[in-house]
C-alpha cells in the first residue's frame, strides 16, 4: 500500500545533518515498531548504491541512507582530495528511490573529538586491503560502528564489490555484539563488465577503454582453473594477463578462503574460494573479485 502511494506522490525525504535529530527520529520509528534499513555510503552515488537502496526499500519500513565521505578511512590524502563529491545529485537520486532519511552530516558532526578507537579484528583485516592501506579498515569500523549506533538498524546493506570490507564488518559486529542482519548485494557492472565505482569517473578515456579487461580476465580465469591449473598457476595467469596492458598494473591478486580471507594453496583447501584483485588503472585504484567455489 505504502509502495502504491509512493508511486502517486513523492513522499518527502528528510535530509538530516544532526546526529541528535537522527537519533530522535530513529527512536520514534522504533517506538512505532518499524523496521529500519541502513545503507551506508560515501556519496558519489551510482547504480551500485541504488541497488542497495532499492533492496532496503523492498525489505524495510524505513530506509536511512548515510552520505558521508569518511576521512578516517583514507590512508591516502590525494585519494580523499580527489574523491568525487556530488551531494545535490545524491540527494535527488535518494529522493527518487523513496528513501525516508538521507543522513548527510559534516565531519565535525561525526567526529566532534578525534576518534582514537583502535579495532583489532585479527587476520581478516590484516591481509589485502588491510596490508596495502594501513588504517583503512580501522577508519571503516570507526564510521560504521557510529552509524550502527545512531540508526540501530534492523538490517544494513553492503555491496559485494568490497568483499573484504563485508568480512571485516562482520568481524567487528561479532566483537562489539551487534546482532542485526547484514544484507550483501551483488556487484553492479557497466555493460562492458567494469564494476561500478565512484572512482570510475576519474579514469581517462584511454584507461576506461581497457579497464573492462579486469573482469573479463577474472571470469576467464574460472575456465583456466577448470583446465587443471593450480591456484598458483591461475594466480600468475591473471596477473600476467592484466599486466600485459600497459595502462594497468595489478597491485595484488589473492585467491582466498571466502570466510577467513586467508590465501588458499589448493582448490581443495576450502569449499568457498574467492579471488580478490586491486589494479592501478593509470592512477585510479580499482578493486574487483570473482568467486571460484561457493558452498551450496
Ligand atoms: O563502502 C563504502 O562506501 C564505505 O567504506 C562505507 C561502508 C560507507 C564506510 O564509509
Amino acid at each position: 500500500m505504502r509502495r502504491f502511494f509512493r508511486l502517486l506522490i513523492v513522499i518527502d525525504m528528510k535530509i538530516i545533518s544532526s546526529v541528535s535529530e537522527l537519533r530522535h527520529d530513529v527512536a520514534e520509528f522504533r517506538n512505532q515498531g518499524k523496521s529500519i534499513g541502513l545503507v551506508p555510503t560515501m556519496g558519489a552515488l551510482h547504480e551500485g548504491h541504488q541497488s542497495l537502496v532499492e533492496r532496503a526499500r523492498r525489505e524495510c519500513d524505513v530506509v536511512i541512507v548515510s552520505v558521508f565521505l569518511n576521512p578516517t578511512q583514507f590512508n591516502n590524502k590525494e585519494d580523499l582530495r580527489t574523491y568525487p563529491r556530488t551531494a545535490e545529485r545524491d540527494a535527488a537520486l535518494l529522493e527518487r528511490c523513496g528513501v525516508d532519511i538521507a543522513f548527510m552530516p559534516t565531519v565535525e558532526e561525526i567526529y566532534p573529538e578525534p576518534d582514537t578507537r583502535v579495532f583489532n579484528l585479527g587476520p581478516v583485516a590484516e591481509v589485502m586491503e588491510g596490508a596495502m592501506r594501513p588504517g583503512h579498515f580501522n577508519g571503516v569500523c570507526q564510521i560504521v560502528s557510529k552509524l550502527f549506533d545512531f540508526t540501530r538498524p534492523t538490517r544494513a546493506y553492503f555491496g559485494e564489490k568490497d568483499f573484504q570490507q563485508i568480512a571485516v564488518i562482520r568481524a567487528m559486529m561479532k566483537q562489539l555484539g551487534y546482532d542485526f542482519e547484514i544484507v550483501t548485494c551483488p556487484c553492479i557492472r557497466e555493460d562492458d563488465g567494469l564494476a561500478k565505482s565512484s572512482r570510475n569517473v576519474r579514469l581517462t578515456p584511454q584507461v576506461r577503454r581497457v579497464a573492462p579487461a579486469i573482469y573479463r580476465t577474472l571470469k576467464a580465469s574460472i575456465d583456466f582453473a577448470a583446465m587443471d591449473h593450480t591456484v598458483a598457476q591461475t594466480h600468475d595467469w591473471v596477473v600476467a594477463t592484466i599486466n600485459a596492458w600497459p595502462e594497468m598494473e595489478v597491485e595484488y591478486y589473492e585467491i582466498v578462503d571466502g570466510i577467513t580471507l586467508q590465501p588458499v594453496t589448493s582448490w581443495d583447501d576450502s569449499d568457498y574460494i574467492v579471488g580478490c584483485i586491486t589494479v592501478y588503472c593509470g592512477d585510479v585504484r580499482e578493486i574487483d573479485n570473482i568467486t571460484y567455489k561457493r558452498p551450496n
